[in-house]
């Protein structure tokens, strides 16, 4: 045996976008180790860059593209660099990526991720950039196109997980929706559940490695159905269920939720499997009927208020966010006023507030004018969102005096990290994902200890822990 052990290549990634990204950058890397390469944080050090790219919103383009405008020189210096656009933005820019930045080697969609690894050999076999992507929707019949955005979640790679107590499970692929602002879509293709089985399979596999919390996944998880072999049909529910069954696994979320799909069963799941997160994000866009339209979202504010009173009603511990886009086209300050009493009646526990983005490929873009301007679109994005942190700090500072279950994450963001053996300032989330900064040992990250809540901004509760003994997992 030689002791001539060969250099690995030095990978540097970088993700934007949702959490689905997260996962994929995860997987790709995963997959990378296999094949030799290692992890670096020094993009300088790097054989080989790549972006995981999002495609929601302008600006988040606008980042990838002046990065790759910053990596040019760097490949100028070194040739051998190998440079590659993953995920939602290299499936809707395909070529024009090329023609932008020539220096690129690799433009892979998110649902063609399993070839990276032969694609960056290839790239460098032929001296010549490789592309693969997915089918546009309408290139053929469904079955055709849905094989073309291949599922992949093979290996995990605990070094890229948030935490190696917590992991993301991908349930679902794709939307149907077809949202008239939104590119999803077309750059994620048809709607997929992945079948119950291998879910929980996978999250068995999971749990085994150490994994605590699941964050279950899809662009409308609780559309989630899936049919087994014996014909029999399974819901979000179903799945929850049989999830909870897992040992080890001592919490389970899921998002994000279409408003439209928030069905009883679903409710009663939440309420009846102690595991199951306390929180429930179900984005409402807007709070105006006539823009809901134009949308397309296919509900009513009627609708949306009664799926809030049936939640509030089952499961009264629940903590419900939303997401809302402003300066829609047409959005009138009338219209506005709907979306800012929506916040007002829906008590969010946080709003995730976008300024309207026009995507070229959406049906809103080539139907509507984006007739907003500018700073109109900044002032509703900040009225909506200091009535919400008015919200929030409101219904936070209702939790003081009660103790709440956290998942302890790791050194609170202000603090200067909390070394081993030492006691410092932690964050971690409670079950109804609220954070929770509290002073503690380092011991007690990946724990789930009882913290007595003292204090409360819009997005922070503050508290101390009831005891110091390491906390039994909740039966
Ligand atoms: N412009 C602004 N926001 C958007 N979102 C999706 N598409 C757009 C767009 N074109 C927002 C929605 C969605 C979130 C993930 O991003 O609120 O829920
Ligand atoms: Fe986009 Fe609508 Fe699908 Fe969400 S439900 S991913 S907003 S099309």
């Amino acid at each position: 045996m030689s002791d001539v052990t060969p250099k690995r290549k030095k990978l540097y990634i970088e993700t934007v976008g949702c959490q689905m990204n997260l996962l994929d950058s995860e997987l790709v890397v995963g997959k990378l180790r296999n094949e030799g390469y290692e992890l670096t944080d020094d993009i300088g050090k790097a054989d080989t860059i790549l972006y995981n790219t999002c495609s929601v919103r302008q600006h988040a383009e606008d980042k990838i593209y002046s990065a790759l405008g910053r990596i040019k020189q760097l490949k100028q210096l070194k040739p051998e660099l190998t440079i590659g656009v993953l995920g939602c933005m290299a499936q809707k820019d395909q070529k024009q990526i090329l023609k932008r930045a020539p220096h690129v080697d690799i433009v892979v969609g998110p649902g063609q991720l399993a070839r990276v690894p032969e694609l960056l050999v290839l790239a460098k076999e032929e001296a010549t950039p490789q592309m693969a992507v997915s089918l546009p929707r309408t290139a053929g019949s469904n079955l055709t196109v849905t094989a073309s955005f291949a599922e992949y979640d093979p290996i995990r790679e605990p070094a890229m997980r948030p935490t190696p107590f917590q992991a993301f499970v991908r349930i679902m692929m794709g939307c149907d929706k077809f949202c008239t602002y939104c590119i999803v879509p077309s750059v994620r293709g048809p709607e997929q559940s992945r079948p119950a089985a291998v879910i929980v399979d996978e999250a068995r596999a999971l749990a085994d490695q150490g994994v605590k919390e699941i964050t279950l996944l899809g662009q409308t998880v609780n559309s989630y159905r899936s049919v087994d072999a014996s014909g029999r049909t399974f819901r979000l529910s179903d799945l929850l269920e049989r999830l909870h069954e897992i040992e080890g696994l001592q919490r389970i979320k899921f998002i994000t939720n279409f408003p439209n799909d928030m069905t009883d069963d679903l409710l009663q799941a939440v309420r009846d499997l102690p595991r199951v997160s306390r929180y429930l994000h179900v984005p409402a866009q807007s709070g105006c009927d006539e823009v809901l339209k134009r949308m397309k979202r296919t509900y009513s504010v009627a609708l949306y208020d009664d799926m809030l009173d049936r939640i509030r009603e089952t499961v009264p511990d629940a903590a419900v966010s939303s997401d809302f886009i402003v300066g829609f086209p047409g959005e009138s300050e009338a219209s506005f006023e709907k979306s800012m009493r929506l916040v007002e009646r829906g008590r969010f526990k946080n709003s995730f507030i976008f300024k309207y983005s026009p995507r070229q490929g959406t049906k809103a873009d080539t139907l509507f004018i984006d007739d907003i301007p500018e700073e109109v679109k900044k002032r509703r994005n900040n009225d909506l969102l200091v009535l919400q942190t008015a919200i929030s700090q409101e219904d936070n500072r209702r939790l003081i005096g009660q103790s709440l279950e956290v998942l302890v994450e790791g050194p609170s963001k202000s603090s200067k990290g909390v070394a081993a053996g030492e006691i410092g300032q932690l964050s971690g989330r409670s079950s109804c994902d609220r954070i929770v900064v509290f002073e503690g040992h380092e011991r007690l990250v990946g724990q789930f200890v009882p913290v007595s809540i003292e204090d409360a901004s819009g997005v922070t509760l503050f508290g101390r822990v009831v005891t110091m003994d390491l906390v039994a997992p909740r039966a």
